[in-house]
């Protein structure tokens, strides 16, 4: 067999051929899938050309990580998704064994991309550098000519070579900055600044943040933005310490509140916080639209699991969380699905202080309760395969052992039922689509996203004694 080789032209025709092989029985309509094969990371989220703009880490040719690619996608709404033709593939030196995470900004009337080159080198040697890549139509994308426009030689003292990478683009004062990371050799996880005047010509600017021996290894995928003049910065740890409710999964999202420093250039740490307690959701990234909403979409997945869909060959694995917006309320992060009620059918309501709601569902779903909740329980499935999230003395659960088709991790400590402690519980969201389902809890205070493969009827049940009346209504998403 010939070696296959990576290009956009390739990578297209092989999508247009191979598209219609998917089996689309566990397959999400409002979250983001891949046409066909394997995705991780959101990547160069922005807004451009009066749409959002999702790229991702794909591997078309089959449902399981390859040399990366980055996919390509847009929308106008953040429920339905375009697909457009691949932006990256690793047909260069420079990113000859995948392009890798990144992100994208807007200059002028050019969108330009700042991604990973990750290279194996002749000695077989892993390394990590930084290319960029520009594209006047949004669509199809040009490598720089200078690139790698940033290798290990930029690194400070201390930092190790083969792990530098995620870049995130701002913009501040002017000048464009870029969040990546690095391992320090203390084993510990930081993000490092860089600053360039053009986009091309880049240096090292300072240690933004560097991480303590509990918060992971490893960091990856960055974030920096601010809500409201609040400085924050997302990144993902590589094994965070687990602590009772906390960082269970192999790998964490969280999030930094504090102040940057800019005269030092760092990012001064007052609070950390894991951003989801379900068991998928990792690699989150953020674009501001033009009203000046910050909406974030994680992988909708994690890392060391068995994916059902790659072992029954469905020839597709792995989707995006629904989006969310991003708000500061009374100085709490609050999570919002951006969903207009044009996009919600109403199927069934019911307000009492003991609800019972029951529908078998075929379409994506959202679910609203409103009022205080003593206990609870949402099922989805059937009495021999069902996924389960339920509410008692103070706990909130999310819990995948009654699945037929068992999804395990490399998590020392299963993660099968998630747990969350909460003060009480006066609000819930819940979206259901395919195999996928995320939870806002208390008006988006606390968010769990997870997937599930049920084959069978999937009815939902749901049972509620509230303290007063609650209120549950079921609408569909169009
Ligand atoms: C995070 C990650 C990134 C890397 C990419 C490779 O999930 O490991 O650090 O750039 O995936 O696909």
């Amino acid at each position: 067999m010939t070696e296959r080789e990576f290009t956009v032209a390739a990578a297209n025709q092989f999508i247009k051929e191979h598209a219609a092989d998917v089996d689309t029985t566990f397959r999400p309509q409002v979250h983001f899938t891949a046409p066909v094969g394997w995705i991780n990371d959101p990547n160069g989220m922005v807004y451009f050309q009066d749409a959002y703009h999702l790229f991702y880490q794909y591997y078309p040719y089959d449902s399981c990580w390859g040399p990366m690619h980055w996919g390509h996608a847009r929308s106008t709404d953040l429920v339905h998704w375009e697909h457009l033709p691949v932006a990256l593939a690793s047909d260069m030196p420079y990113d000859n064994n995948g392009c890798f995470s990144g992100s994208a900004i807007v200059k002028g009337d050019k969108l330009w991309l700042m991604y990973t080159g990750n290279i194996v080198d002749e000695n077989g040697e892993n390394r990590q550098i930084q290319n960029m890549a520009y594209s006047t139509d949004g669509i199809h994308f040009e490598k720089l000519a200078c690139n790698p426009v940033l290798t290990g030689a930029d690194l400070p003292e201390g930092f190790n070579k083969p792990d530098f990478r995620d870049p995130k683009l701002f913009e501040k004062d002017g000048r464009y900055y870029s969040v990546i990371v690095s391992q320090h050799v203390d084993q510990v996880g930081a993000v490092l600044l860089f600053v360039s005047d053009d986009l091309e010509k880049w240096e090292f600017a300072s240690v933004f943040l560097k991480g303590l021996p509990e918060q992971g290894f490893m960091w990856e995928c960055p974030d920096y933005f601010q809500i409201d003049g609040q400085d924050l910065l997302v990144v993902s740890p590589m094994r965070f310490k687990r602590t009772e409710h906390d960082y269970a999964n192999i790998n964490s999202s969280v999030i930094f509140s504090g102040k940057v420093d800019w005269e030092r250039l760092e990012f001064v740490a007052e609070d950390v916080k894991e951003i989801d307690h379900g068991q998928d959701f990792y690699a989150p990234q953020t674009l501001e639209d033009k009203d000046g909403r910050r909406i974030m979409i994680a992988w909708q997945q994690m890392w060391g699991r068995n994916i059902p869909t790659h072992e029954l060959k469905h020839a597709w694995a792995g989707s995006m969380t629904f989006p969310r917006e991003l708000r500061l309320r009374d100085g709490l992060l609050q999570q919002v699905f951006p969903l207009e009620k044009a996009e919600l059918k109403l199927l069934q309501s019911a307000e009492a202080e003991q609800v019972s709601l029951e529908e078998v569902l075929s379409g994506p779903i959202h679910l609203l309760l409103e009022g205080v909740v003593e206990k609870g329980s949402l099922i989805i499935g059937s009495e021999q395969d069902k996924l389960i999230l339920s509410y008692q003395d103070d706990i909130l659960a999310l819990d995948r052992t009654g699945l037929a088709l068992a999804i395990k991790g490399e998590e020392k400590v299963s993660v099968e039922k998630r747990t969350l402690a909460l003060s009480s519980l006066y609000k819930l969201e819940v979206i259901v689509d395919g195999h996928a389902l995320d939870v806002l809890v208390n008006d988006g205070r606390e968010s769990l996203s997870t997937t599930f493969y049920i084959e069978g009827e999937r009815r939902l049940h749901l049972d509620l004694q509230g303290q007063d009346r609650v209120l549950a209504s079921l609408s569909e998403i169009l």
